[in-house]
C-alpha cells in the first residue's frame, strides 16, 4: 500500500487569516478543537445536542444511537419528523416567509424567482395531487429532470408524503433509467417533456417511454410530466399527467407525514467495482442534521447569504448542497439549467455578478475547463467581472490541483476567500473532511481536517494506524448521522464493500489518503477499480460489460487515464470477434462504441480513447494485467514485471484510435 500510494503534491501554506469568522461556523480553531474533545469524551450528548437545537420533531427521538446491530446503525430512536417542516415550513414563523428560496436561472439566462411561502405552496400543492393519485408512504419514485424549480418540489413533494425518490441524472441514458426502475420498484416517475442545455433540447420523456417498454415496468402506475418546452411528445393517456394539471385545484396545505427518523428519505445509485450500480438508502433525520450541520461549518452561513452550488440534482451534492441543506438553512439559492460554457466560458462568472453570489461550490473539472477557455480569450477570464460579493468558495469531486487551487484562489476569491476542499461521497450524505474557514492556514491540495465528530483515519489492511505521510485507506472509525444505511436490496454487499471485516467495523471509504504532521489529509485516488471522470464516479466493470453487450466485441477491459479537463479519461482496450479493424475501420467501430456506451450508460461513459489489439494481456491464471494496460494508455514505459503474462506480443500489436 505505502508504494503503491504515493502523493506527488507539493505542500505549500497559505494563511487564511484574512478571514473572518461571522456566520455559524465554528468561530476559531481552538473552537474546533474543544468540538473534537467534546464529541470523543460526550458523544451521546453532543449528538443529541445538535439533533434537539438544529430539527424540529413531531416527536423527540427516546435514544442519540443504536449500535446493537452493526454495521446496521439507528440514529435518533423513536423520533418522528418531515423533511419538508424542517425545510419549508419551519420558515413560514421565523421571519423567511417572503424570503427569495431559489433563484432559477434558465439555460437562455432567463430568471424565475420563489420565496419559501411560495414554495411550500407548490410543494403542498404538487403532494396533494401525488395523494389523490392513491400515492403514500413507503412508495418509490424515479425522479428524472432538468435543474428547475420543478425538481425541488418534486423531490419534496415525495418527501411530504414519505414516498422514498430516487433522482436519476438526466445525463443517463434509458437503459441506465430501466435499470434502476427495476432495482428500486418504481411506482411513479416524475420527469420532463425535454431538458435545455447549451441551447440544445434533449429529450427525457421518450427515455422514460424507452425504458418503460423495455420491459418488467408494470410496477409504474404513472409519468408525471413537467412542461419544459411544451413541444408535441409521445403520450399515453391512461398513464401520463401534465404537472401543472396535476396541481391545478389543488389545496395549498398539504398535512406532512411524519416519519421515523430511519425511515428512507431517498436512494441515489452511484458506480462501484462490479457492473451493477449500488442503491444508496439515506435516512430522514441523520442525514437532514448532516446536510445542516454541515452548511453551517463549512460555508460559515449567514442570512443575507446568496449560495450557488453548480452541481446537479442527479448527483449527492446536488441532493446534499441544493435539495435540502441549503432549504433548511432558509438560504436564498442560485439554481442553474445549464452548462459552464454556454453561451460562452463567462457563464458562472456572469451568473456571480448578476445574483451577487457569495458561495459558490463547483467542481475541479469545471475550474479546470473555465482556466483553459480564460487562457484562449481573454473575456472569458473571472478579471472581466465583479466577483466582490464572493466570501468563501467550494471544491467537490475530486482532489483539486495545487495551481487549479491557486488560480480559483487569486482569479475568483481575490486572495480573500478560504476555499472549501470538500472531501465526502455519495455515501456520507454530507462533507467529512474539508477545511473550515476559521483555519489559520489552507494547504492547497489538501481537504485538511476532519470535521468535529467524523473521526477519519488512515489504516493498513489490517485496520492498524498507520504513521504520518505513509500511505492508506480512508476510513471512518466511528457512525455519523449522515452515514449511507444500506445498498437497497443488497445487504451483504453493504457490509463487504463498506465495514470488511479485517477493519474492525471501521466505515471503509474505498479511497487512498495520507496524513500529514498537521494531521491534514491528502487524498490519492481510488483504491477499487472506479474511475473518477469529471468528479462522477464510473466503475470500470460497469463500462466492460455494457461493452461487451454489443455483439461485435468479444472482450474489453476498461482503465483510467489522467486527463487535463475531466480528471480521469475512460480507455477501452478492445477485442473484437472477428479481425481486429485497422485505419478507417477502427475510426469507424470506435464511433460505433462510443455511441453504444451512450446509450447503454451515457455520454459520461464514453470512452476517450478506444484501442485494439488481437488479445488483452492476461497472466496464466486469466487475470487482465490492468496495471500494465495503465502504463500503455499513459504513455509510461513499460518496467514493471511481466514475466507472468502468457502474451507478450500484445505490446506490438494494440494501436491507438483517438
Ligand atoms: C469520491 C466520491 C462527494 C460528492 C461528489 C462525488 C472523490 C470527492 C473529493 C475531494 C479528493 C474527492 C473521492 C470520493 N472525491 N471529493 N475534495 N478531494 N477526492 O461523489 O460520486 O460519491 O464520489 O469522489 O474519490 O471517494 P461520489
Amino acid at each position: 500500500m505505502s508504494n503503491a500510494i504515493q502523493s506527488f503534491l507539493t505542500e505549500n501554506k497559505v494563511l487564511n487569516t484574512n478571514y473572518n469568522v461571522s456566520g455559524e461556523s465554528i468561530s476559531s480553531y481552538e473552537s474546533y478543537k474543544k468540538l473534537c474533545l467534546e464529541v470523543e469524551n460526550n458523544f451521546d450528548e453532543f449528538w443529541s445536542g445538535y439533533a434537539t437545537d438544529l430539527l424540529s420533531w413531531s416527536k423527540i427521538f427516546t435514544k442519540v444511537l443504536d449500535d446493537s446491530n452493526k454495521p446496521h446503525y439507528k440514529w435518533f430512536v423513536d423520533g418522528s419528523m418531515n423533511v419538508t417542516v424542517n425545510c419549508l415550513d419551519i420558515h413560514l414563523t421565523n421571519g423567511n416567509a417572503n424570503k427569495i428560496a431559489i433563484i432559477f436561472e434558465s439555460d437562455d439566462g432567463e430568471v424565475l424567482k420563489i420565496t419559501y411561502k411560495d414554495l411550500l405552496k407548490r410543494v403542498c400543492k404538487f403532494a396533494n395531487g401525488l395523494k389523490n393519485l392513491g400515492y403514500k408512504i413507503g412508495d418509490k419514485c424515479i425522479i428524472y429532470m432538468p435543474m428547475s424549480i420543478e425538481v425541488i418540489v418534486a423531490m419534496h413533494a415525495c418527501a411530504r408524503l414519505g414516498i422514498i425518490h430516487s433522482v436519476v441524472f438526466g445525463g443517463f441514458s434509458s437503459k441506465s433509467l430501466h435499470e434502476r426502475i427495476l432495482d428500486i420498484g418504481a411506482s411513479l416517475i416524475i420527469t420532463s417533456d425535454y431538458q435545455k442545455r447549451g441551447g440544445k433540447k434533449i429529450p427525457l420523456k421518450a427515455a422514460v417511454d424507452a425504458a418503460i417498454i423495455s420491459g418488467n415496468c408494470e410496477s409504474i402506475k404513472n409519468v408525471i410530466v413537467y412542461k419544459r418546452a411544451g413541444d408535441d411528445i409521445n403520450w399515453l393517456s391512461s398513464r401520463d399527467l401534465w404537472m401543472d394539471d396535476l396541481e391545478k385545484n389543488q389545496l395549498d396545505y398539504c398535512e406532512p407525514v411524519f416519519v421515523n427518523s430511519e425511515h428512507p428519505l431517498f436512494v441515489l445509485y452511484t458506480s462501484g467495482s462490479t457492473g451493477k450500480p449500488k442503491g444508496i438508502q439515506h435516512s430522514s433525520a441523520g442525514y437532514l442534521l448532516w446536510a445542516k450541520m454541515t452548511m453551517r461549518w463549512t460555508f460559515d452561513i449567514r442570512g443575507d447569504d446568496v449560495f450557488w452550488c453548480t452541481a446537479d440534482v442527479g448527483w449527492i451534492t446536488g441532493h446534499t448542497y441544493i435539495a435540502y441543506g441549503p432549504l433548511s438553512m432558509g438560504l436564498t439559492q442560485v439554481i442553474f439549467e445549464g452548462i459552464p460554457t454556454y453561451p460562452n466560458s463567462a457563464r458562472f462568472w456572469k451568473m456571480i455578478e448578476r445574483h451577487k453570489v457569495s458561495i459558490f461550490y463547483t467542481a475541479p473539472t469545471a475550474i479546470r475547463s473555465l482556466i483553459k477557455s480564460s487562457d484562449n480569450d481573454r473575456s472569458v477570464h473571472p478579471d472581466n467581472f465583479d466577483l466582490s460579493s464572493l466570501r468563501i468558495l467550494g471544491s467537490v469531486g475530486e482532489p483539486i490541483s495545487p495551481d487549479t487551487w491557486r488560480w480559483y484562489y487569486k482569479n475568483v476569491g481575490n486572495e480573500n476567500c478560504p476555499i472549501a476542499d470538500t472531501w465526502w461521497q455519495t455515501e456520507t450524505g454530507g462533507h467529512m473532511i474539508t477545511p473550515l474557514p476559521c483555519l489559520n492556514y489552507l494547504k492547497p491540495g489538501s481537504c485538511s481536517l476532519p470535521l468535529p465528530g467524523i473521526c477519519a483515519a488512515v489504516v493498513d489492511e489490517s485496520g492498524e494506524d498507520v504513521p504520518n505521510s505513509t500511505g492508506g485507506f480512508l476510513v471512518i472509525k466511528k457512525p455519523w448521522p449522515g452515514m449511507i444505511r444500506n445498498i437497497w436490496g443488497n445487504t451483504d454487499r453493504f457490509i463487504t464493500s463498506y465495514f470488511p471485516e479485517e477493519l474492525h467495523g471501521y466505515y471503509l471509504a474505498g479511497d487512498g489518503a495520507q496524513r500529514d504532521n498537521d494531521g491534514y489529509f491528502w487524498i490519492m485516488g481510488r483504491i477499487d477499480d472506479v474511475l473518477n471522470v469529471s468528479g462522477h464516479r464510473l466503475g470500470t466493470m460497469e463500462i466492460e460489460s455494457a461493452l461487451v453487450s454489443h455483439s461485435k466485441v468479444s472482450e474489453a477491459a476498461v482503465i483510467g487515464r489522467s486527463d487535463d479537463t475531466t480528471g480521469e479519461a475512460v480507455v477501452a482496450f478492445i477485442v473484437m470477434k472477428g479481425e481486429r479493424p485497422y485505419n478507417d475501420e477502427a475510426i469507424n467501430i470506435a464511433k460505433e462504441l462510443r455511441n453504444w456506451i451512450a446509450c447503454e450508460i451515457g455520454p459520461i461513459a464514453k470512452p476517450k480513447d478506444i484501442i485494439f489489439g488481437d488479445s488483452l494481456p492476461k497472466t496464466r491464471s486469466g487475470k487482465i494485467m490492468r496495471r500494465l494496460l495503465r502504463a500503455i494508455a499513459n504513455g509510461e514505459n513499460i518496467n514493471q514485471d511481466t514475466s507472468t503474462i502468457e502474451n507478450m506480443s500484445i505490446f506490438d500489436n494494440f494501436s491507438i484510435t483517438f
